[in-house]
């Protein structure tokens, strides 16, 4: 049986090989720092079962690195980026979280403050955010 978490609206589990080319293409449509699929198969991840979001990270010693968390714009703000993001956290509850944003993506930080993650360090032009390059913010939880 595939592990199963989530809320009572949202069913989420661990991406499977052949759910990735799907998820690709939701990541494409949100614009984010441009990835080859390669990159994106290479991720942890975990998925909402109809394909509306999905997040993806690397783990190394204490550390978790969220490389990308995307909801389709039409369930946007229904709790599915807190579920996935917490799906992650409640598996590694010890360790600290970090992330990179772009400074223009203030949907996102202000979803990020709300579940507890910190700015910590400002990158000048480290990545694209909607297609231009930008300064991102690199946040975390867990941080002290
Ligand atoms: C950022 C994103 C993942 C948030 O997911 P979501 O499903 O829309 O957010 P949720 O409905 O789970 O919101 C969870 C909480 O954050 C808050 N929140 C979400 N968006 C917010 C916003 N724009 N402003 C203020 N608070 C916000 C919600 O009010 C909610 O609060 P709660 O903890 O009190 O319940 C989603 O908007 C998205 O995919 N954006 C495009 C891709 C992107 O920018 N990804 C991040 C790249 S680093």
């Amino acid at each position: 049986m595939p592990l199963i978490f989530g809320t009572p609206m949202w069913k989420i589990s661990k991406i499977p090989d052949g759910s990735r080319k799907r998820l690709f293409r939701l990541y494409e449509s949100l614009q984010l720092n441009p990835w080859h699929f390669e990159q994106f198969r290479s991720e942890s991840g975990f998925f909402e079962k109809s394909y509306k979001g999905f997040i993806v990270y690397q783990i190394s010693d204490d550390m978790v690195d969220i490389t990308g968390l995307g909801v389709a714009p039409h369930v946007q703000r229904q709790g599915l980026g807190k579920a996935l993001l917490h799906t992650l956290i409640e598996q590694h509850p010890l360790k600290r979280f970090f992330l990179e944003v772009s400074v223009h993506n203030t949907n996102a930080i202000a979803f990020y403050e709300r579940q507890g993650f910190q700015k910590i360090q400002l990158r000048p032009l480290y990545g694209h955010y909607l297609g231009q390059l930008s300064d991102f913010w690199v946040m975390c939880k867990n941080y002290m």
